[in-house]
Protein backbone atom coordinates (compact mmCIF):
# COMPACT_ATOMS: atom_id res chain seq x y z
CA UNK A 1 0.00 0.00 0.00
CA UNK A 2 1.01 3.50 -0.70
CA UNK A 3 2.10 6.27 1.31
CA UNK A 4 -0.44 8.95 1.36
CA UNK A 5 0.32 12.56 2.05
CA UNK A 6 -1.58 13.64 5.36
CA UNK A 7 -0.98 13.43 9.09
CA UNK A 8 2.25 10.84 8.53
CA UNK A 9 0.67 8.90 10.94
CA UNK A 10 -0.16 5.24 11.58
CA UNK A 11 -2.89 3.93 14.19
CA UNK A 12 -2.60 0.42 15.61
CA UNK A 13 -5.47 -0.01 18.50
CA UNK A 14 -4.32 -3.20 20.81
CA UNK A 15 -4.51 -4.95 23.82
CA UNK A 16 -1.16 -6.28 24.03
CA UNK A 17 -1.41 -8.10 27.29
CA UNK A 18 1.20 -10.66 26.28
CA UNK A 19 3.18 -9.84 23.42
CA UNK A 20 3.55 -12.25 20.96
CA UNK A 21 4.98 -12.28 17.14
CA UNK A 22 0.99 -11.28 16.04
CA UNK A 23 1.44 -8.31 17.74
CA UNK A 24 4.99 -7.51 16.04
CA UNK A 25 3.71 -8.44 12.90
CA UNK A 26 1.12 -5.80 13.29
CA UNK A 27 3.60 -2.90 14.05
CA UNK A 28 6.66 -3.82 11.85
CA UNK A 29 3.32 -3.39 8.68
CA UNK A 30 2.36 -0.16 9.98
CA UNK A 31 5.30 1.09 9.91
CA UNK A 32 6.17 1.03 6.27
CA UNK A 33 3.59 3.46 6.26
CA UNK A 34 4.26 5.75 8.54
CA UNK A 35 4.83 6.75 12.32
CA UNK A 36 2.91 4.67 14.55
CA UNK A 37 0.79 5.58 17.32
CA UNK A 38 -0.31 2.83 18.92
CA UNK A 39 -3.91 3.23 21.04
CA UNK A 40 -3.33 1.24 23.80
CA UNK A 41 -6.79 -0.15 25.44
CA UNK A 42 -7.06 0.95 28.81
CA UNK A 43 -7.69 -2.03 31.17
CA UNK A 44 -11.46 -1.06 31.88
CA UNK A 45 -11.55 -1.63 28.28
CA UNK A 46 -9.77 -4.75 27.87
CA UNK A 47 -12.09 -6.51 30.57
CA UNK A 48 -15.49 -5.10 28.71
CA UNK A 49 -14.64 -7.34 26.21
CA UNK A 50 -12.27 -10.23 27.17
CA UNK A 51 -11.19 -10.21 30.45
CA UNK A 52 -9.22 -8.49 33.37
CA UNK A 53 -5.52 -7.69 31.56
CA UNK A 54 -2.97 -9.63 33.33
CA UNK A 55 -0.71 -6.71 33.19
CA UNK A 56 -2.10 -3.50 33.64
CA UNK A 57 -2.31 -0.08 31.73
CA UNK A 58 1.00 1.39 32.67
CA UNK A 59 2.95 -1.80 32.96
CA UNK A 60 1.40 -2.47 29.01
CA UNK A 61 2.52 0.99 28.20
CA UNK A 62 5.94 0.40 29.26
CA UNK A 63 6.34 -2.56 26.72
CA UNK A 64 4.96 -1.17 23.99
CA UNK A 65 6.82 1.90 23.90
CA UNK A 66 9.76 0.33 23.67
CA UNK A 67 9.00 -1.75 20.80
CA UNK A 68 10.89 -0.30 17.84
CA UNK A 69 9.09 1.58 14.84
CA UNK A 70 6.45 3.00 17.56
CA UNK A 71 6.77 6.41 18.13
CA UNK A 72 3.74 6.96 20.67
CA UNK A 73 1.36 5.24 23.07
CA UNK A 74 -2.25 6.84 23.49
CA UNK A 75 -5.00 5.74 26.11
CA UNK A 76 -8.12 3.93 23.84
CA UNK A 77 -10.79 4.12 26.46
CA UNK A 78 -13.43 2.02 24.52
CA UNK A 79 -13.61 -0.90 21.70
CA UNK A 80 -14.77 1.50 19.61
CA UNK A 81 -11.70 3.65 17.75
CA UNK A 82 -14.22 6.43 16.19
CA UNK A 83 -12.89 9.12 19.26
CA UNK A 84 -9.36 8.29 19.00
CA UNK A 85 -9.36 8.07 14.91
CA UNK A 86 -11.12 11.30 15.24
CA UNK A 87 -8.45 12.65 17.60
CA UNK A 88 -5.32 11.35 15.76
CA UNK A 89 -6.62 11.77 11.98
CA UNK A 90 -4.44 8.91 10.95
CA UNK A 91 -3.49 8.40 7.25
CA UNK A 92 -3.77 4.77 7.89
CA UNK A 93 -5.57 2.68 10.51
CA UNK A 94 -3.64 -0.94 10.59
CA UNK A 95 -5.60 -3.92 12.15
CA UNK A 96 -5.55 -7.77 11.39
CA UNK A 97 -7.85 -9.20 8.88
CA UNK A 98 -9.96 -11.08 11.50
CA UNK A 99 -12.04 -8.20 12.26
CA UNK A 100 -13.69 -8.64 9.18
CA UNK A 101 -16.11 -11.25 11.01
CA UNK A 102 -17.33 -11.88 14.19
CA UNK A 103 -18.62 -9.49 16.40
CA UNK A 104 -15.71 -6.44 15.59
CA UNK A 105 -17.54 -6.51 11.91
CA UNK A 106 -19.58 -3.46 13.34
CA UNK A 107 -16.39 -1.59 14.89
CA UNK A 108 -14.51 -2.14 11.61
CA UNK A 109 -17.45 -0.67 9.81
CA UNK A 110 -17.61 2.65 11.93
CA UNK A 111 -13.92 2.92 11.92
CA UNK A 112 -13.99 2.43 8.12
CA UNK A 113 -16.65 5.30 8.15
CA UNK A 114 -14.53 7.92 10.41
CA UNK A 115 -11.34 7.66 8.43
CA UNK A 116 -13.43 8.56 4.99
CA UNK A 117 -14.24 11.77 6.44
CA UNK A 118 -9.95 12.96 6.21
CA UNK A 119 -9.48 9.98 3.64
CA UNK A 120 -7.85 8.05 5.91
CA UNK A 121 -7.35 4.72 4.97
CA UNK A 122 -8.03 1.02 6.35
CA UNK A 123 -4.93 -2.04 6.11
CA UNK A 124 -5.07 -5.38 6.69
CA UNK A 125 -2.31 -7.26 7.33
CA UNK A 126 -3.20 -10.80 7.47
CA UNK A 127 -4.53 -11.59 10.80
CA UNK A 128 -1.45 -14.02 12.60
CA UNK A 129 -3.20 -17.40 13.63
CA UNK A 130 -2.19 -20.00 16.21
CA UNK A 131 -1.63 -17.79 18.77
CA UNK A 132 -3.45 -15.21 20.92
CA UNK A 133 -3.36 -13.32 24.10
CA UNK A 134 -5.93 -15.61 25.10
CA UNK A 135 -3.47 -18.52 24.78
CA UNK A 136 -1.24 -17.66 26.40
CA UNK A 137 -3.24 -16.65 29.54
CA UNK A 138 -4.20 -20.03 29.63
CA UNK A 139 -1.25 -21.63 29.13
CA UNK A 140 -0.20 -19.71 32.35
CA UNK A 141 -3.29 -20.59 33.92
CA UNK A 142 -2.48 -24.50 33.41
CA UNK A 143 0.84 -23.55 34.76
CA UNK A 144 -0.64 -23.28 38.07
CA UNK A 145 -1.79 -20.88 40.63
CA UNK A 146 -0.19 -19.92 43.54
CA UNK A 147 -2.27 -18.35 46.31
CA UNK A 148 -0.64 -15.48 46.37
CA UNK A 149 -1.56 -14.49 42.45
CA UNK A 150 -5.04 -15.88 43.24
CA UNK A 151 -5.52 -13.53 45.79
CA UNK A 152 -4.35 -10.39 43.81
CA UNK A 153 -6.58 -11.21 41.31
CA UNK A 154 -9.91 -9.85 43.28
CA UNK A 155 -8.69 -6.62 43.54
CA UNK A 156 -7.12 -6.21 40.18
CA UNK A 157 -10.48 -7.21 39.14
CA UNK A 158 -12.39 -4.49 40.79
CA UNK A 159 -9.83 -1.82 39.23
CA UNK A 160 -10.71 -2.94 35.95
CA UNK A 161 -14.14 -3.77 36.08
CA UNK A 162 -17.35 -1.64 37.02
CA UNK A 163 -19.50 -4.81 38.31
CA UNK A 164 -18.09 -8.28 39.34
CA UNK A 165 -20.20 -11.21 39.65
CA UNK A 166 -19.43 -14.17 42.03
CA UNK A 167 -21.57 -17.33 42.23
CA UNK A 168 -21.66 -19.54 45.10
CA UNK A 169 -19.95 -22.82 45.35
CA UNK A 170 -20.01 -25.77 47.81
CA UNK A 171 -17.38 -27.92 46.45
CA UNK A 172 -14.84 -29.37 43.87
CA UNK A 173 -17.56 -29.93 41.21
CA UNK A 174 -19.64 -26.64 42.17
CA UNK A 175 -16.30 -24.41 41.60
CA UNK A 176 -15.73 -25.95 37.89
CA UNK A 177 -18.51 -25.13 37.02
CA UNK A 178 -18.46 -21.18 38.23
CA UNK A 179 -14.65 -21.60 36.86
CA UNK A 180 -15.58 -22.30 33.37
CA UNK A 181 -18.89 -21.19 32.65
CA UNK A 182 -19.36 -18.79 29.63
CA UNK A 183 -22.29 -17.48 27.87
CA UNK A 184 -23.08 -14.91 25.41
CA UNK A 185 -25.14 -11.76 26.34
CA UNK A 186 -25.83 -9.49 23.53
CA UNK A 187 -23.30 -10.89 21.52
CA UNK A 188 -20.78 -10.17 24.47
CA UNK A 189 -18.83 -13.13 26.28
CA UNK A 190 -19.71 -12.94 29.87
CA UNK A 191 -18.11 -15.11 32.93
CA UNK A 192 -18.08 -14.65 36.56
CA UNK A 193 -15.47 -12.87 38.06
CA UNK A 194 -15.34 -15.26 41.48
CA UNK A 195 -16.88 -17.67 43.56
CA UNK A 196 -18.71 -17.04 47.33
CA UNK A 197 -17.96 -19.47 49.75
CA UNK A 198 -21.13 -19.95 51.47
CA UNK A 199 -21.56 -20.58 55.00
CA UNK A 200 -25.51 -21.68 54.29
CA UNK A 201 -24.40 -23.62 51.15
CA UNK A 202 -21.48 -25.39 52.67
CA UNK A 203 -23.09 -26.22 56.00
CA UNK A 204 -26.31 -27.75 53.80
CA UNK A 205 -24.49 -29.60 51.59
CA UNK A 206 -23.06 -31.31 54.95
CA UNK A 207 -26.56 -31.88 55.58
CA UNK A 208 -26.35 -29.42 58.50
CA UNK A 209 -28.02 -26.60 59.09
CA UNK A 210 -26.80 -23.03 58.99
CA UNK A 211 -25.76 -22.34 62.66
CA UNK A 212 -22.06 -22.76 62.80
CA UNK A 213 -22.11 -26.31 63.49
CA UNK A 214 -19.68 -26.66 60.76
CA UNK A 215 -16.96 -25.27 61.92
CA UNK A 216 -14.07 -22.93 60.55
CA UNK A 217 -11.79 -25.70 60.37
CA UNK A 218 -14.03 -27.72 58.26
CA UNK A 219 -14.87 -24.86 56.02
CA UNK A 220 -11.68 -24.60 54.91
CA UNK A 221 -11.49 -27.62 54.24
CA UNK A 222 -14.46 -27.67 51.64
CA UNK A 223 -13.09 -24.63 50.30
CA UNK A 224 -9.25 -26.44 49.73
CA UNK A 225 -11.44 -28.69 47.07
CA UNK A 226 -12.36 -25.87 45.61
CA UNK A 227 -9.21 -24.45 45.66
CA UNK A 228 -6.87 -27.44 44.10
CA UNK A 229 -9.18 -27.28 41.00
CA UNK A 230 -10.44 -23.96 40.47
CA UNK A 231 -8.13 -19.99 39.52
CA UNK A 232 -11.10 -17.58 40.40
CA UNK A 233 -10.72 -15.07 43.12
CA UNK A 234 -12.61 -16.79 46.46
CA UNK A 235 -14.75 -14.62 48.95
CA UNK A 236 -15.31 -16.43 52.11
CA UNK A 237 -18.54 -16.16 54.22
CA UNK A 238 -17.06 -16.05 58.04
CA UNK A 239 -20.55 -15.98 59.66
CA UNK A 240 -19.53 -12.76 61.86
CA UNK A 241 -15.85 -13.73 62.48
CA UNK A 242 -15.95 -15.17 65.86
CA UNK A 243 -14.42 -13.87 68.67
CA UNK A 244 -11.52 -11.02 67.54
CA UNK A 245 -8.83 -13.21 68.79
CA UNK A 246 -10.34 -16.54 66.60
CA UNK A 247 -10.53 -14.15 64.13
CA UNK A 248 -7.22 -13.17 63.21
CA UNK A 249 -6.22 -17.02 62.78
CA UNK A 250 -8.91 -17.20 60.05
CA UNK A 251 -7.70 -14.30 58.77
CA UNK A 252 -3.92 -15.66 58.58
CA UNK A 253 -4.98 -19.15 57.61
CA UNK A 254 -7.41 -17.79 54.76
CA UNK A 255 -4.90 -15.62 53.57
CA UNK A 256 -2.21 -18.24 53.25
CA UNK A 257 -4.74 -20.49 51.53
CA UNK A 258 -4.82 -18.08 48.78
CA UNK A 259 -8.80 -16.71 49.46
CA UNK A 260 -8.98 -12.94 48.13
CA UNK A 261 -11.25 -12.12 51.39
CA UNK A 262 -13.67 -12.52 54.20
CA UNK A 263 -16.96 -11.29 54.65
CA UNK A 264 -18.31 -10.61 58.17
CA UNK A 265 -21.66 -9.83 59.61
CA UNK A 266 -22.18 -7.53 61.96
CA UNK A 267 -23.93 -10.20 64.94
CA UNK A 268 -23.28 -11.82 68.00
CA UNK A 269 -24.67 -14.63 69.85
CA UNK A 270 -26.15 -18.08 68.38
CA UNK A 271 -25.44 -17.82 64.39
CA UNK A 272 -28.88 -17.42 62.02
CA UNK A 273 -29.08 -17.64 58.73
CA UNK A 274 -29.81 -13.97 57.95
CA UNK A 275 -32.70 -14.96 55.88
CA UNK A 276 -34.64 -15.71 58.99
CA UNK A 277 -34.77 -12.18 59.58
CA UNK A 278 -36.49 -11.01 62.34
CA UNK A 279 -38.73 -14.23 62.70
CA UNK A 280 -35.61 -15.43 65.30
CA UNK A 281 -34.06 -13.69 67.47
CA UNK A 282 -30.59 -12.12 65.89
CA UNK A 283 -28.30 -9.63 68.14
CA UNK A 284 -26.66 -7.06 66.18
CA UNK A 285 -22.84 -6.47 67.57
CA UNK A 286 -22.79 -2.53 68.70
CA UNK A 287 -20.77 -0.53 66.03
CA UNK A 288 -17.43 -0.14 67.95
CA UNK A 289 -17.16 -3.58 69.05
CA UNK A 290 -17.55 -4.44 65.36
CA UNK A 291 -15.10 -1.98 63.76
CA UNK A 292 -12.68 -3.16 66.31
CA UNK A 293 -12.59 -6.60 65.28
CA UNK A 294 -12.06 -5.57 62.00
CA UNK A 295 -9.36 -3.83 63.13
CA UNK A 296 -7.81 -6.44 64.62
CA UNK A 297 -8.11 -8.84 61.33
CA UNK A 298 -6.79 -5.89 59.37
CA UNK A 299 -3.54 -5.70 61.78
CA UNK A 300 -3.77 -9.75 61.41
CA UNK A 301 -3.18 -9.87 57.66
CA UNK A 302 0.18 -10.07 56.03
CA UNK A 303 0.10 -9.06 52.32
CA UNK A 304 -2.64 -5.60 51.43
CA UNK A 305 -4.37 -8.02 48.87
CA UNK A 306 -6.56 -9.46 51.64
CA UNK A 307 -9.74 -7.93 52.19
CA UNK A 308 -12.07 -7.71 54.84
CA UNK A 309 -15.61 -7.04 53.55
CA UNK A 310 -17.83 -6.00 56.55
CA UNK A 311 -21.21 -6.90 56.19
CA UNK A 312 -24.05 -4.87 57.42
CA UNK A 313 -27.14 -6.32 58.73
CA UNK A 314 -29.53 -3.65 60.30
CA UNK A 315 -31.62 -4.03 57.57
CA UNK A 316 -32.07 -7.37 57.89
CA UNK A 317 -32.88 -6.86 61.54
CA UNK A 318 -34.85 -3.77 60.77
CA UNK A 319 -33.17 -1.14 62.19
CA UNK A 320 -33.38 1.00 59.64
CA UNK A 321 -31.35 3.18 57.15
CA UNK A 322 -30.09 5.52 58.96
CA UNK A 323 -28.29 3.10 61.76
CA UNK A 324 -27.22 1.10 58.44
CA UNK A 325 -24.85 4.44 57.22
CA UNK A 326 -23.91 5.03 60.51
CA UNK A 327 -22.43 1.15 60.39
CA UNK A 328 -20.85 1.87 57.35
CA UNK A 329 -19.20 4.69 58.52
CA UNK A 330 -17.89 3.25 61.49
CA UNK A 331 -17.00 -0.08 59.78
CA UNK A 332 -14.85 2.16 56.77
CA UNK A 333 -12.80 3.78 60.05
CA UNK A 334 -12.44 0.33 61.32
CA UNK A 335 -10.27 -0.15 57.92
CA UNK A 336 -13.00 -2.30 56.59
CA UNK A 337 -11.76 -3.03 52.17
CA UNK A 338 -15.34 -3.01 51.20
CA UNK A 339 -19.30 -2.69 52.45
CA UNK A 340 -21.66 -5.20 51.75
CA UNK A 341 -25.54 -4.35 52.76
CA UNK A 342 -27.93 -7.27 52.95
CA UNK A 343 -31.48 -7.22 53.40
CA UNK A 344 -34.22 -9.84 52.86
CA UNK A 345 -36.62 -7.65 50.83
CA UNK A 346 -38.56 -9.01 48.02
CA UNK A 347 -37.30 -5.48 45.87
CA UNK A 348 -34.50 -3.84 45.84
CA UNK A 349 -35.72 -0.85 47.14
CA UNK A 350 -34.03 -0.66 50.49
CA UNK A 351 -30.64 -1.33 49.31
CA UNK A 352 -31.00 0.90 45.85
CA UNK A 353 -32.02 3.62 48.74
CA UNK A 354 -28.93 2.65 51.17
CA UNK A 355 -27.34 3.05 47.54
CA UNK A 356 -28.16 6.45 46.90
CA UNK A 357 -27.10 7.48 50.60
CA UNK A 358 -24.00 5.96 49.95
CA UNK A 359 -22.71 7.43 47.09
CA UNK A 360 -22.52 10.69 49.16
CA UNK A 361 -19.80 9.57 51.24
CA UNK A 362 -16.45 10.85 50.72
CA UNK A 363 -14.59 8.16 52.46
CA UNK A 364 -16.15 5.02 50.14
CA UNK A 365 -14.96 1.60 49.92
CA UNK A 366 -16.34 -0.51 47.18
CA UNK A 367 -19.64 -1.93 47.48
CA UNK A 368 -21.25 -5.45 47.67
CA UNK A 369 -25.03 -6.42 47.33
CA UNK A 370 -26.51 -10.37 47.64
CA UNK A 371 -29.98 -10.14 45.28
CA UNK A 372 -31.14 -13.86 46.80
CA UNK A 373 -34.73 -12.50 47.59
CA UNK A 374 -34.83 -9.52 45.80
CA UNK A 375 -33.35 -11.67 42.60
CA UNK A 376 -35.61 -9.69 40.47
CA UNK A 377 -32.72 -6.94 40.15
CA UNK A 378 -30.35 -6.83 37.13
CA UNK A 379 -26.65 -6.36 37.32
CA UNK A 380 -27.19 -3.28 35.08
CA UNK A 381 -29.53 -1.89 37.82
CA UNK A 382 -26.74 -2.82 40.97
CA UNK A 383 -23.89 -1.35 39.01
CA UNK A 384 -25.87 2.27 38.62
CA UNK A 385 -26.50 2.33 41.72
CA UNK A 386 -22.75 1.95 42.62
CA UNK A 387 -22.40 -1.66 43.58
CA UNK A 388 -19.37 -3.25 42.75
CA UNK A 389 -19.72 -7.17 43.33
CA UNK A 390 -23.14 -8.92 43.04
CA UNK A 391 -22.65 -12.41 44.99
CA UNK A 392 -25.08 -14.97 43.59
CA UNK A 393 -25.25 -16.87 47.15
CA UNK A 394 -27.01 -20.01 46.83
CA UNK A 395 -28.20 -20.86 43.84
CA UNK A 396 -25.82 -23.66 42.94
CA UNK A 397 -26.83 -26.06 45.91
CA UNK A 398 -30.61 -24.70 44.83
CA UNK A 399 -30.12 -25.77 42.10
CA UNK A 400 -28.88 -29.19 42.67
CA UNK A 401 -31.43 -30.84 45.48
CA UNK A 402 -34.63 -30.24 43.86
CA UNK A 403 -32.78 -32.43 40.86
CA UNK A 404 -31.27 -34.80 42.90
CA UNK A 405 -34.83 -34.81 45.29
CA UNK A 406 -36.74 -35.52 41.81
CA UNK A 407 -34.43 -38.81 41.11
CA UNK A 408 -34.79 -40.44 44.33
CA UNK A 409 -38.21 -39.90 43.94
CA UNK A 410 -38.62 -41.11 40.62
CA UNK A 411 -36.59 -44.63 41.36
CA UNK A 412 -38.75 -45.02 44.72
CA UNK A 413 -42.32 -44.43 42.37
CA UNK A 414 -41.46 -46.31 39.20
CA UNK A 415 -39.21 -49.39 40.88
CA UNK A 416 -36.07 -48.66 38.47
CA UNK A 417 -34.09 -46.09 37.55
CA UNK A 418 -35.31 -45.83 33.51
CA UNK A 419 -37.73 -42.91 33.83
CA UNK A 420 -35.69 -40.62 35.63
CA UNK A 421 -32.64 -41.53 32.70
CA UNK A 422 -34.18 -38.43 30.73
CA UNK A 423 -33.24 -35.83 33.32
CA UNK A 424 -29.59 -37.64 33.80
CA UNK A 425 -26.08 -37.34 32.63
CA UNK A 426 -24.90 -40.37 30.71
CA UNK A 427 -22.34 -42.17 32.59
CA UNK A 428 -19.71 -41.54 29.57
CA UNK A 429 -19.87 -37.75 30.08
CA UNK A 430 -19.66 -37.79 34.21
CA UNK A 431 -16.67 -40.18 33.29
CA UNK A 432 -15.50 -37.24 31.11
CA UNK A 433 -16.76 -34.31 32.60
CA UNK A 434 -13.75 -33.93 34.96
CA UNK A 435 -10.23 -33.64 33.18
CA UNK A 436 -7.06 -35.68 34.51
CA UNK A 437 -6.22 -32.12 35.44
CA UNK A 438 -9.25 -29.76 35.74
CA UNK A 439 -6.99 -26.46 34.89
CA UNK A 440 -6.26 -27.61 31.25
C1 LIG B 1 -24.51 -17.37 53.01
O1 LIG B 1 -24.52 -17.63 51.79
O2 LIG B 1 -24.25 -18.20 53.89
C2 LIG B 1 -24.82 -15.98 53.46
C3 LIG B 1 -25.73 -15.18 52.68
O3 LIG B 1 -24.36 -15.63 54.51
S1 LIG B 1 -27.31 -15.35 53.37
O4 LIG B 1 -27.68 -16.74 53.32
O5 LIG B 1 -28.19 -14.51 52.60
O6 LIG B 1 -27.26 -14.88 54.76
MG1 LIG C 1 -23.77 -17.14 55.78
Amino acid sequence: MKKKKGSGLVYVGMAADLIHHGHINIIQEARKLGKVVVGLLTDEAVASYKRIPLLNYEQRKSVIENIAGVERVIPQATLDYVPNLRKVKPDFLVHGDDWRTGVQRETRAKALAALREWGGKLAEPHYTSGISSTDLIKYAIEAGITPTRRLKRLRHALAAKPLLRFLEVHNGLSGLIVENAIALRQGRKVEFDGMWGSGLTDSASKGKPDNSVVDVTSRLQSLEQILDVTSKPILVDADNGGLPEHFVYTVRKAESLGISGLVIEDKIGAKRNSLFGTDVKQEQDTPEDFAAKIRAGKRAQATDDFMIIARIESLILKQGLKDALKRAHAYIEGGADAILIHSKEKTPDEVLAFCKEYKKFKNRMPLVAIPSTYSIVSEKELEKAGVRIVIYANQMLRASYPAMEKVAQSILENGRAFESEQSLMSISEVIRLIPADPLK
